[in-house]
């Protein structure tokens, strides 16, 4: 099953002029690809950056640059191409349009969509650092924001122009991410949530080690998931070679205590811990100071294993813990594993699933153990199933308003 987050969802992608409108071709295909249709409008600017015919064939539309276009029925394409938007995304937004808008200038097609528009509008500036830094640009984004209009970066690092600081695009991965957590209803709004993910890696001298075959997907899935819902986020996170959801607070870790240690520390501020993390029982005693050779007798090492904390258990047995939710990945009886595991584990709500049907893959399917009784979702996508997950954990803590 396909992610389609934005499925439905209709978007006029404005672009003003600067060297960053190469970015915008990939954010194309990035929106498209989640389901949402795109309408591409231009500056005459932006037109000597890249061609309206690339952003047609990436957009599947026709581009509109003129206020004087004539292929709209009533020959107002300021008005008719925001009416059927759930909102404007100007990307890139040069320092010139920033200016614009703050005023309410209406001098082409795309500043006057903007003043005529009747959805939200965002914007995703991209600039020199010393236009960014200038005290009209930061006079107009205070404006801007203000007048309720989302700004989303600028991110900071190597310019075009050979320079470095702010103002840099953000990447046409994170500005999705942004655009995607903008139509999220944010119904973690004010929570913190403290995740674990991933394996843990166990070592038995320096160069060896035991660990399991957690890709960490799902844990991350949450994380991303969680944060869009308007959540603080700490993600605690076995070694896995993925990339920190956007907006989410990462801490690194191998082993288990070392994950144990990071999450007694941080349980205190949040108020829902999850723990997705496939965390080793066992770790070897004596972890060798060089690396364990073969001996000449040909005779076996010998390794002696002692239990890891259970992370979860303790935290959930926390004099005043945080909503707990655990994991439970089996090979097979989920419905008694599950059900059994999330009383000895002493948590409200335990996710069970099949480790062999969801290790590694983008898809999973869970059932969800509670005292009431168990629910099994439908298999899905690791990041709708993540999304639906937080759905239900958001529906089962205490004083939620949920609001869809
Ligand atoms: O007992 P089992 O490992 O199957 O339990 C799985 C659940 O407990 C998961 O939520 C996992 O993150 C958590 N766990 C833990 N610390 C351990 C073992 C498991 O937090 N040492």
């Amino acid at each position: 099953m396909a992610t389609a987050e934005l499925a439905g969802k209709h978007l006029v992608l404005g672009m003003s002029g600067g060297i960053a409108c190469y970015k915008i071709a990939e954010l194309t295909r990035l929106l498209t690809k989640a389901g949402a249709t795109v309408q591409v409008a231009m500056t005459e600017a932006a037109t000597q950056f890249i061609t309206p015919v690339t952003m047609q064939a990436l957009s599947g539309r026709p581009v509109y640059t003129s206020q004087w276009d004539t292929r709209i029925d009533n020959n107002m394409p300021h008005i008719d191409l925001s009416r059927e938007a759930d909102a404007i995304v100007i990307a890139p937004a040069s320092t010139d349009f920033l200016a614009k808008l703050a005023h309410g200038m209406a001098d082409d097609l795309l500043s006057t969509l903007c003043v005529a528009r009747d959805c939200p509008l965002l914007v995703v500036p991209a600039m020199n650092r010393q236009m960014w830094l200038n005290p009209a640009t930061q006079r107009n984004v205070a404006q801007l924001r203000a007048d309720g209009v989302e700004v989303l970066g600028p991110d900071s690092g190597a310019q075009a122009c050979g320079e470095t600081g702010d103002g840099r695009m953000l990447e046409p991965e994170a500005t999705y991410e942004a655009i995607a957590s903008f139509f999220t209803p944010k119904i973690l709004a004010g929570r913190r949530v403290l995740l674990t993910a991933g394996p843990t890696f166990e070592p038995l001298d320096p160069v060896r080690g035991i660990t399991n075959r957690s890709s960490g997907k799902m844990g991350f899935a949450l994380a991303r998931a969680a944060q869009q819902a308007g959540a603080d986020v700490h993600l605690v996170a076995g070694p896995v070679s993925l990339e920190t959801p956007w907006g989410v607070y990462r801490e690194d870790v191998q082993t288990a205590q070392q994950m144990h240690d990071a999450v007694m520390r941080a349980v205190g501020n949040y108020d829902i811990f999850i723990g997705v993390a496939a965390v080793a029982d066992w770790r070897i005693d004596h972890v060798a100071e060089h690396k364990i050779k073969k001996n000449a007798d040909r005779s076996l090492p010998t390794f002696m294993f002692v239990e890891n904390p259970d992370i979860l258990a303790s935290v959930a047995k926390l004099p005043h813990p945080p909503f707990c939710v655990g994991f439970a990945a089996e090979s097979g009886n989920l419905d008694v594993h599950g059900e059994e595991k999330r009383v000895r584990k002493n948590v409200p709500l335990l996710i069970g699933n099949l480790g062999p049907l969801t290790f590694g893959l983008d898809d999973n399917e869970v059932v969800l153990f509670e005292a009431k009784g168990a629910t099994k979702l439908p298999r899905a996508d690791k990041r709708t199933l993540a999304r639906a997950l937080i759905t239900e954990i958001a529906k089962r803590l205490p004083d939620t308003r949920l609001i869809t």
